[in-house]
């Protein structure tokens, strides 16, 4: 018993040190893509954005998941503006077509939030050789990301919001594992390989785009019980759920911290930073502010998209 309501007041003590719902910002008449949205973090970033009178472009995998989730959203939020496209991160094609649509279609866009991410995957390859799960969570994010960054540019001031983890700090730089070419694969270890790149890919990008009006940063949502477990077995999900209640966080409490980066006043202008799940800045490992690495971290992405556009930055 006595335990019981410690653990309530350790649930109830994990409170960010900001609340999106005192958060007055208006976003009417302003242009949003959240990555993932159709579920758990993302959903709740969407549905705020939405009440805030944004257009929502809601970038999903699967059309009837994605259509269920932006049906939920415009009821909820009373928001029409919100709208689905899909678009598979594994695949570079995929992302081609998506964005090349955004461009034709959108003509600004205030807000990107790369909040998909996989993890627990087995080992696969992608249609274009990549690791899987390092294309879902890292490559294919940075390949969309560069595609609409004229779009970001000329619309500026906008921001960029890149979920990562606190994972990162037992992350690994590994370029080995683009290709799938590590000798070991451990699910784990390749989630927190990606996550580390995804905190230096942010401090790169945001140098790049210094004195652009476009602000990057990445986040630590906290520990989420959401739809990251879905590839996992069912023993574990309910392992994970039962303590999960008490230790993790909620989706819509995962949100807030991603939320704080993509909406709080308090970071206008503030780039290539790291937040932590309880909104403040930390500081992420040593590695992820390696800028040495960082550079080839980048440099190497840009030349596997084979983009102009981020060889040009
Ligand atoms: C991945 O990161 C988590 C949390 O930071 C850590 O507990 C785990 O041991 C790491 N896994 C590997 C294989 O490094
Ligand atoms: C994960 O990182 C933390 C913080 O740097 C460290 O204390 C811990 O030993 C690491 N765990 C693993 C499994 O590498």
């Amino acid at each position: 018993m006595v335990a019981l309501v410690l653990v309530l007041v350790v649930r109830v003590q994990r409170r960010a040190r900001w609340d999106p719902r005192t958060c007055p910002t208006d976003l009417r008449g302003k242009t949003a893509i959240v990555t993932g949205a159709n579920t758990g973090i993302g959903f709740h970033v969407a549905l705020d954005l939405a009440r805030r009178g944004a257009r929502v472009i809601l970038a999903c995998r699967c059309p009837v998941r994605g259509g269920a989730a932006r049906d939920r959203i415009r009821i909820q939020s009373g928001n029409h503006q919100v709208q689905l496209r899909t678009v598979d991160l594994g695949s570079m094609e995929s992302i081609r077509q998506f964005a090349q649509n955004i461009i034709k279609e959108e003509p600004e866009l205030h807000l990107l939030v790369n909040n998909a991410g996989a993890s627990g995957l087995p080992q696969k390859m992608t249609e274009d050789g990549f690791d899987l799960m390092f294309a879902t969570n890292h490559l294919g994010p940075f390949h969309l990301t560069n595609l609409l960054l004229d779009l970001l540019k000329l619309s500026a001031p906008s921001k960029i919001v890149i979920v990562a983890s606190s994972n990162h700090h037992n992350g690994t730089v590994d370029f080995r594992h683009f290709r799938g070419e590590s000798l070991v694969y451990h699910a784990d270890y390749v989630y927190n390989h990606t996550k580390l790149h995804n905190v230096m890919w942010s401090r790169q990008l945001a140098k790049r785009l210094e004195g652009t009006g476009v602000c990057v940063n990445s986040v630590h949502p906290g520990y989420v019980m959401t739809e990251v477990l879905r590839n996992y077995p069912l023993y574990i999900k309910v392992i994970v759920n039962m303590i999960g209640f008490f230790f993790f966080k909620s989706s819509e409490e995962g949100a807030v911290a991603p939320l704080y980066c993509a909406v709080s006043e308090e970071m206008d202008g503030v780039t290539g930073k790291y937040v932590d799940s309880d909104c403040s800045l930390a500081l992420p490992s040593a590695t992820a502010r390696d800028d040495t690495l960082g550079r080839e971290g980048f440099e190497t992405c840009a030349k596997l998209t084979s983009n102009k556009l981020s060889a040009n930055l």
